[in-house]
């Protein structure tokens, strides 16, 4: 199968950005899209911020060989590490990237307290401290690293016990301190949001960045007058540096549509190549 012409490439460090495409799938049901998880190196959260960059420029070079017209960074953290280097790297290439939505919450919370969960990159990126210092004013904001969440999530095991002490883990100091939103700074995430609202009860607000993400990915098509305005819906091609069957078994669950996944191996970490 030849890969399809002007595809929207999106990336994550393994099935969190599929939160991300599901949302722009709703949106925009005609585009292409290239999706890759880079599950060989999943968890992306608490490496190194040049390691993550590197992996998102061979990532960028991935997915532009393969026609990428816009590239969706569907991953905090490698937004975080990598969004800013992305763009000065490639600067005819148009990115979209993620953070974490401190601005609807600061301006929709009726306590002024705000938690945030999302990873340690996440946190440490100048990123964050950009955003909390632009829109967080007068908010107080209680962050956690949900260490192992994202693990829990690649298995799939988005209701087991040790998934429901994690964010338990996480939410409960949160709750004493009276929050009344929480933000979801990590792709992974939103796939938890009934567990989440379980825990946190239906009146604390849970906000999902990716049905804003879609939008801004429309607008920067718009704007380049890149929009596919076909008919018919659009392919998704899946690859992953992990394993392509277990993908493919999270696919229905997670995305709501089925793929046929590919497997993809790295060259020193540097370089992305189909094997055989
Ligand atoms: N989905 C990711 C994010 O949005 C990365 C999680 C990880 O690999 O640690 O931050």
């Amino acid at each position: 199968m030849t890969s399809p012409i002007n595809s929207i490439g999106v990336f994550d460090s393994g099935v969190g950005g599929l939160s991300v495409l599901r949302a722009m799938r709703e949106q925009q049901p005609a585009e292409d899209v290239i999706y890759f998880g880079d599950q060989g190196h999943v968890p992306y959260g608490p490496r190194p911020m040049e390691q993550i960059q590197s992996f998102s420029e061979g990532i960028t070079d991935f997915l532009l060989d393969k026609s990428a017209k816009l590239i969706v960074v569907a991953c905090n953290t490698a937004s975080a590490a990598a969004l800013k280097y992305l763009r000065e790297r490639f600067p005819d290439v148009p990115f979209v990237g993620m953070e974490p939505a401190v601005k609807p919450a600061a301006e929709t919370t009726q306590t002024g307290r705000v938690g945030v969960l999302a990873t340690p990159a996440t946190f440490q990126g100048a990123l964050y401290a950009s955003v909390v210092e632009r829109f967080g004013n007068g908010v107080e904001l209680f962050q956690h690293t949900c260490p192992g969440l994202v693990g829990q999530i690649e298995k799939g095991e988005l209701s087991a016990p040790a998934t429901r002490e994690i964010l338990e883990g996480a939410l409960q100091p949160m709750l004493e301190k009276n929050i009344d939103t929480v933000v979801l700074g990590c792709t992974h995430y939103p796939f938890v949001i009934p567990l989440i609202q379980e825990i946190v009860g239906e009146k604390v607000r849970v906000i999902d960045p990716a049905p804003a993400v879609a939008r801004q990915a429309r607008r920067i098509l718009d704007a380049r007058g890149l929009v596919n305005e076909s008919n018919r819906r659009g392919r998704v091609e899946f690859y992953t540096s992990g394993d392509a069957a277990e993908m493919q078994s999270m696919l229905p669950m997670l995305l709501g549509e089925a793929g046929e996944p590919k497997s993809v191996q790295w060259r020193n970490d540097l370089e992305i190549i189909l094997p055989g």
